[in-house]
């Protein structure tokens, strides 16, 4: 059990690109030095950037190409398999861009973790910035939940919160809330490593021993 001194937490990692929610989860099991490991990084495109920084530092990875599959159906049968394979406690989502069935989700209930880069229920599916500015919402975020099979709606285990400023692009946002991304993220691995925060059996989120779990950047103030 994740949270007992006798057992280390396995996470797997599951990306499709860049991969800085991945480096901020790694970075931040070293540095608390908490009883967890990333077993493995998992990307749906050889292309991921992820992929060369997770081989430097020595952690396993593996490429499911999602065109090599017919259907979604086989894709999930082959991500599930290769995950696996790794035995992990709790499989995090980070910046992994494919939609998974129904089958797959109920597979990993209670232990697949997402981000997303809204404030969950606002603006679930892509382009959120956009989504955002468009709105004119004064506040931007983003939510770390449990996975369910709709898309981007499950229970919310943490948000965080930055202001959107006059004259902001998409991509002054997103260089803003990503900042706070990795706060966030880093926080609830280290809650799922110690076995504070769970799912019960009425998919609702059971939090022991944590304060907070609502994040305000930069805390420093400046705006
Ligand atoms: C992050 O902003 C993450 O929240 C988002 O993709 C980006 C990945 O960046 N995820 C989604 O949009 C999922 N619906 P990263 O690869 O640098 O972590």
């Amino acid at each position: 059990m994740p949270g007992t001194n006798s057992c280390r937490c396995r996470f797997v990692v599951l990306v499709s690109g860049r991969g800085s929610n991945m480096r901020a989860i790694v970075q931040t099991l070293r540095e608390r030095e908490l009883p967890a490991e990333v077993c493995a990084v998992v990307s749906s495109s050889p292309r991921a950037a992820a992929l060369g920084w997770a081989r430097e530092q020595g952690i396993a990875t593996e490429v499911l190409p999602h065109q090599d599959y017919a259907s979604r159906e086989l894709f999930d049968a082959a991500l599930a398999q290769a995950i696996e394979a790794y035995r992990p406690d709790y499989v995090l989502l980070a910046g992994f861009m494919r939609v998974l069935t129904t089958g797959f989700v109920e597979r990993f209930n209670g232990r697949l973790v997402n981000i997303h880069p809204s404030l969950l229920p606002s603006f679930p599916g892509l382009h959120t910035h956009q989504q955002a500015l468009a709105m004119g919402v004064q506040w931007h975020g983003c939510t770390v939940h449990f996975v369910t099979p709709v898309l981007d709606h499950g229970p919310i285990i943490a948000q965080g919160v930055v202001p959107v400023l006059a004259g902001d692009t998409p991509a002054d946002l997103a260089d803003r809330l990503l900042q706070v991304e990795h706060r966030v993220y880093g926080e609830v691995v280290g809650w799922l490593a110690r076995g504070q925060v769970t799912l019960d059996a009425m998919q609702r989120v059971q939090v022991r021993g944590v304060a907070n779990r609502s994040f305000i950047l930069p805390s420093d103030g400046g705006y």
